[in-house]
Order: C-alpha cells, then structure tokens, then sequence
C-alpha cells in the first residue's frame, strides 16, 4: 500500500485497547477463580491467540464486539491449579507475550505437560530467559536446541526463588511472578532497570500481597485471584504512531484520547518531550509507588521543530516497542540521535536494529546500525521509496508513517502485518490526513 506525502493531519482518535493489558486480564482472568468481565479488550491477531489459548485450558470465554477492534469479555477461569491438559500444541501465533507469560501458570499444573508453538516469526524468539527461573522453580522444560521454541512445559509443586533478570524484561518478570502465586513461600524478582508492571498492578488489583522496593518486586503466594473487572486503556505503543505522524508532518495538530500513561510505558513521551516535540497530557510521574490501576490521558499533539537526544540504555525498557518511531523522529530532527542499551530490540518480532536501519535507509535516511543500537543524523526530512515489513506490524506502521511525512510518498510492503497490534491502522490514518 502506498502512503502519499499528507498537508496535515487533524481530527480526534481514540487507539486500540492495550495489547499488554489485554494479554494479562485474559491470563489472569482464566487464573481466577470467579468470573472476569473485561471491557476494552484488544480484537487483534495477537490477543486473540491469547483467548484460544486459555479457552484450550479450560477457561470459558465469552466475546461480544463493543467497537471497532475492541471486544467485551467475559473469562470465567479454572483457578490457579485447574488447568486442563489439552492434547494439541497450544498456539500462541505471533504472539511473544502469550509464549512468556503462560508458562509462569503452566509451571504450577502439577504432573501435567503442555506444549507451546507458534508462526514462524515465534520459532525464533527465545524462551531460555523463561526456562532458566522455572526450572530453579523445580518445573520441567525442553525447548529446540534449549532455547527456542516449540517449548514444552511439565508443571510440578513450585518452590519460591530470589531471581535477578540479566537484562531487564516485563514478559519474563510477569512469568516469574505468575509462577510464584503457586510456590511454597514469597518469591523475589529484580531487574537490572524498570520495566513496564502491568502484571504486577493486576495482580495487587486481584488482591494479592505484592510490593516493589526499587527494582525488586516481592509476590506472596496466594489462594485464589479475584480480578472482577479490567477496563483496558488506548495502547500507548500504538498511540506513539499517530502521535510521531502528529509531529512529523508540518501544521498537524491531533487529540488522541484515552491513552493509558503507567510511567513504564511513557519513556517515549519522555525522549518526544527533549527533543522539542509538543505532547500535552496528564502524566504518572516516573518512579511511582505501585498502584493497582492504570492511569488514563487525552494527549493533545501539534507538529514543530525537533532536536537531536541521546536515549539512555536505562530508558530502554520504558521505550522499547517505540525505538523504531525514535530512529523516524531523529531523520526529521536536527543533529544526531543516538539509542545505545537496546541489544533486546534484535530478539523482537524481527531483527528491529536490521528492518528500522534497512527499512529508513531505503527510504533515504542517514542510519547506522550498532551492535546494541543505531545512530541517525537528522537530514529535515525523508525522501521516501519503498519498505517491506517483513511480517513485522511496527515496521509496517513506521513506513506508513514515514510515507505521510516523506517527500515523495513511501510503498510498505506487507502493511496487513499492522493488524497484529492495530487493526483498523490504514483507516484511522485516512481519516486524519488532509490533501
Ligand atoms: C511486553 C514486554 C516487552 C515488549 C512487548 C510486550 C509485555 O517485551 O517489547 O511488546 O507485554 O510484557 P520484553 O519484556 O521481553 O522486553
């Protein structure tokens, strides 16, 4: 699909519902022991995988569409321990998020073994940062060449652990933490920095005995979850899109509504603020004590110059899914941006640190790939040209922006990948831009 040079964009849009949060109310609602109305629920490839799969496990799921993309769920889950023992492979399709967090739950069904797989895209994501604490856990896990998936999982009666994550991630945390609800005693998480704790906020919410003291989060096994009911907020990640087209093409002014704003999902906003970009909104300040809600923003955008910023590795996390719009607002900033610390961006749906440097250089950025980031040397503008989205739905969407905002327009090959995270992208993009 091809995406011409725009005016401006302008108008009012509400994003899809939190794919992260859709994926943990699904998870914890089939973990309850009481029924889970959930409103706002992500309808994308993704999320659906995550339903599918906890429907195999014995949960009952009820869908009704309430919007476009958005569905109202009811889960009535099995209880912690209760999970059936389907005999097919349980597949997770592209999604990277179901393959960490549901063997946090899987470790605890005692002398029972699951097996989980997914597209082809999955079979090479890593799952040895999951096994690693399971297994100290006292479960049993095989994977390809012990790493990769498809991953097998036999559950056992789980001991309580200290754990320190080698690099810092919110799917490995949560599977810890999910797996510890079911351990003999109080199970310790720590991160290298702070990663997004939608798990943990759930799970206060559900009434179990949680507490974070700098980067280390403590979880007190419990009887039984009682979530009740989760209203989801707008995706931030799938915000920061239109929010980066609102900068990027000149005279645009756009009011995006309802986005959720924990400040471990705000690190975008963050390096959007130094770097000159105009975001207005309510935000959570950083370092928050743990709520057990997740706080919600309209988040009103208007398109100026922009500068150069440096990304710090700590910010990393609090950004990670927003990387590839830092690398498209640095080729329209002046001076060099630069994002170190960010190695994890090569284990994503794609290489993210070949496809954005590969993707923008084709479309005439000045890009350069490292090791663990890139550097980009801000031009005014982008010519434009053609990018393939290799599967990948943030590539997809990036071009697309990147084609609003270019010179001469920007073909994205493979744009339908978009609907991993956003299904209705391409439509609320037209109807924002002006000709
Ligand atoms: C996610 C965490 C991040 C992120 C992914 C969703 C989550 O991955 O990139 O899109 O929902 O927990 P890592 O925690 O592995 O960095």
């Amino acid at each position: 699909m091809r995406f011409e040079p725009a005016t401006r964009l302008t108008g009012t849009l509400v994003p899809p519902p939190d794919k992260s949060i859709s994926h943990r109310a699904a998870l914890l609602g089939a973990m309850s022991s009481y029924p889970t109305r959930i409103s706002n629920y992500l309808d994308a490839a993704d999320t659906r995988s995550t339903l599918a799969a906890v429907s195999k496990l014995g949960a009952l799921v009820q869908t009704r569409e309430s919007r476009d993309g958005a569905l109202e769920v009811i889960v009535r889950g099995t209880g912690l321990r209760e999970a059936l023992e389907p005999k097919e492979p349980i597949d997770v399709g592209n999604a990277g998020t179901l393959l960490r967090l549901l063997p946090g739950w899987l470790a605890a069904q005692r002398g029972r073994t699951y097996t989980l797989d997914g597209d082809e895209s999955i079979r090479r994501r890593p799952v040895d940062r999951v096994m690693v604490p399971l297994q100290q856990m006292g479960a049993t896990l095989q994977a390809r060449e012990g790493r990769l998936p498809p991953l097998t999982i036999t559950g056992a009666r789980l001991r309580a652990i200290s754990y320190e994550l080698p690099v810092a991630s919110a799917q490995v945390k949560s599977c810890v933490l999910l797996a510890a609800l079911t351990a003999d005693g109080a199970t310790t998480v720590g991160e290298p920095s702070a990663s997004r704790d939608h798990t943990e906020r759930m799970l206060r919410r559900a009434g179990v005995k949680i507490h974070r003291f700098g980067h280390h989060v403590t979880v007190v096994n419990a009887d039984e979850l009682v979530l009740e009911a989760v209203e989801v907020p707008a995706d931030a990640s799938s915000a920061a899109f239109m929010v980066t087209a609102g900068l990027i093409v000149p005279g645009s002014r756009l009011l995006i509504k309802d986005v959720g704003v924990n400040w471990t999902r705000t690190g975008f906003l963050e390096i959007v603020r130094r770097m000159g970009g105009i975001v207005l909104g309510e935000m959570e300040s950083a370092g928050s004590d743990l709520a057990s809600h997740e706080p919600v923003s309209d988040l009103d955008v208007a398109a100026g110059p922009l500068a150069a910023s440096t990304v710090e590795p700590e910010e990393v996390p609090l950004a990670i899914d927003e990387l590839p719009l830092v690398a498209l607002l640095g080729c329209f900033a002046e001076g060099e941006t630069v994002v170190r610390g960010a190695a994890e961006l090569r284990l994503k749906e794609s290489d993210r640190i070949a496809t954005v440097v590969d993707g923008l250089s084709g479309l005439g950025a000045d890009i350069e790939a490292m090791s663990d980031g890139f550097v980009v040397r801000g031009k005014g503008g982008l010519r434009g040209g053609v990018i393939d989205a290799g599967g990948d739905h943030r590539i997809a969407m990036m071009g697309a922006i990147a084609g609003l905002a270019s010179w001469e327009g920007v073909l994205v090959r493979g744009v339908e990948a978009a609907a991993i995270s956003y299904p209705g992208f391409v439509e609320d993009l037209q109807r924002l831009v002006r000709r």
